[in-house]
């Protein structure tokens, strides 16, 4: 575990304490969570991918974190959005996102949603299967994709690896001649893939990438210019800030396998840009010793880790008063508050030993894949969530029921 006051106390520009401490006054009695958006860090985020990947549209995937306000401000930032559904089309228009800055994904269209895309003009819509475009009027107005499954091993967890040969999304690369027919014949304009998330090997994202590129080539030499935009995706596991190494390696690739070609190219990213963006708090309300606590945060907020696996998110405790516990660090269990016995954010996590009942558990880097997936497991109510821009915070969302 990477103690979490190692960062917020070296790094001045990108601390977490300061919004704490503004943060805590701030809170009602209801207000046993709370959920925090850094820009500063987001706006860092979003500036190394653009340096990164320079000349590129970034449409953000909505899926990672769909907070109304927080879509607002990476439209109002200059970055498009991804959509996976419907709904979230919807949603990033209400976000004020133009068009030609949105990317529609769903796997399972129906024809109605088809009809409600079908001339917004300049946005992106990738089909998952060649059934699919007989779905499409001939004079549609957006741009139409497909989705190919690369059919690589660019090593994402299982439940995340989008290309293997039987996997559920896109067209086989395998089937070529199927595709490159398709294209020719429908009013296709663009090429996508997306390999999967956390991918750890980019060699194979690289063969992925060079085998979208070759579709896009064998089309366009039967019909010059047929092929203009490429959506790469997204799916790079997200890595600390002060070391944004991963990023600037495979924007390196991906430039140079595209050096020389004229597509307009697309990224969907969501876990990279969203995870280090956030951070979450809770009262402890329950120590119980030796080694175990009790919080307001679990498999509601941290569905994906309960359930899977947990993300090594860095922890700090605060005092009531927002004043960091530095006492001897041991291990401590911390169960969210559900009713099942699974309902751990963590084991054996190196805690102050002096903490106490009404300190605050600071999870740092939870930008991601967190609210989004929030459950109804236990009927709680979803925390209030704030933003803090570098100096002050401001509430964005009050604490809220979801409805059944
Ligand atoms: C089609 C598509 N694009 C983009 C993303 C974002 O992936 P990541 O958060 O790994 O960057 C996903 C994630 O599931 C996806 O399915």
């Amino acid at each position: 575990m990477r103690p979490l006051r190692k960062t917020c106390l070296v790094e001045n520009n990108t601390s977490i304490l300061p919004a704490v401490q503004s943060l805590l006054p701030q809170l009602g009695r209801e207000d046993t969570a709370a959920i925090v958006t850094h820009l500063p860090r987001l706006k860092a985020r979003l500036a190394h991918l653009s340096a990164a990947m320079p000349g590129m549209q970034h449409s953000i995937a909505i899926k990672t974190n769909p907070h109304a306000q927080l879509l607002r401000t990476l439209v109002e930032f200059g970055y498009g959005l991804e959509a996976a559904s419907i709904e979230e089309v919807r949603r990033a228009k209400a976000a004020g996102c133009p068009v030609n800055q949105i990317i529609f994904d769903s796997p399972v269209k129906t024809r109605h949603e088809i009809a409600e895309v079908a001339y917004e003009k300049g946005m992106l819509v990738n089909v998952n299967t060649l059934a699919e475009l007989k779905r499409f009027p001939s004079d549609a107005t957006c741009i139409l994709g497909i989705r190919i499954n690369p059919q690589v091993h660019a090593g994402s967890p299982e439940m995340f690896d989008v290309s293997k040969n039987e996997s559920k999304f896109g067209v086989p690369i395998s089937q070529q001649s199927d595709l490159i027919q398709a294209a020719l014949n429908y009013p296709v304009n663009a090429l996508h893939i997306h390999s999967g998330s956390q991918m750890q090997n980019l060699d194979a994202q690289k063969e992925a990438l060079i085998g979208l590129r070759e579709v896009a080539i064998a089309i366009n030499t039967q019909s010059p210019g047929k092929i203009n935009t490429l959506d790469i995706g997204g799916g790079l596991p997200s890595e600390p800030l002060q070391a944004q190494t991963k990023m600037s390696i495979y924007g390196a690739m991906v430039q140079e396998v595209f050096r020389g070609t004229s597509f307009k190219l697309v990224t969907e990213f969501g876990q990279w840009v969203h995870a280090p963006a956030g951070f979450a708090i809770s009262a402890i309300e329950y120590v119980v010793r030796p080694d175990r606590v009790f919080i307001h945060l679990g498999a509601d907020f941290f569905m994906r880790d309960a359930y899977t696996r947990a993300r090594p998110f860095p922890l700090a405790v605060v005092s009531a008063e927002g004043v960091l516990r530095q006492g001897e660090e041991r291990p401590f269990d911390i169960a969210g508050p559900l009713c099942f016995a699974g309902d751990y954010l963590a084991h054996k996590k190196n805690l102050p030993g002096d903490l106490e009942e009404n300190d605050l558990l600071i999870v740092d880097e939870t930008g991601a894949n967190t609210y989004a997936l929030w459950s109804r497991h236990c009927s709680r109510t979803v925390p209030s969530y704030w933003a803090w821009d570098g100096n002050s915070i401001v509430k964005w969302s009050e604490r809220q029921t979801i409805g059944f």
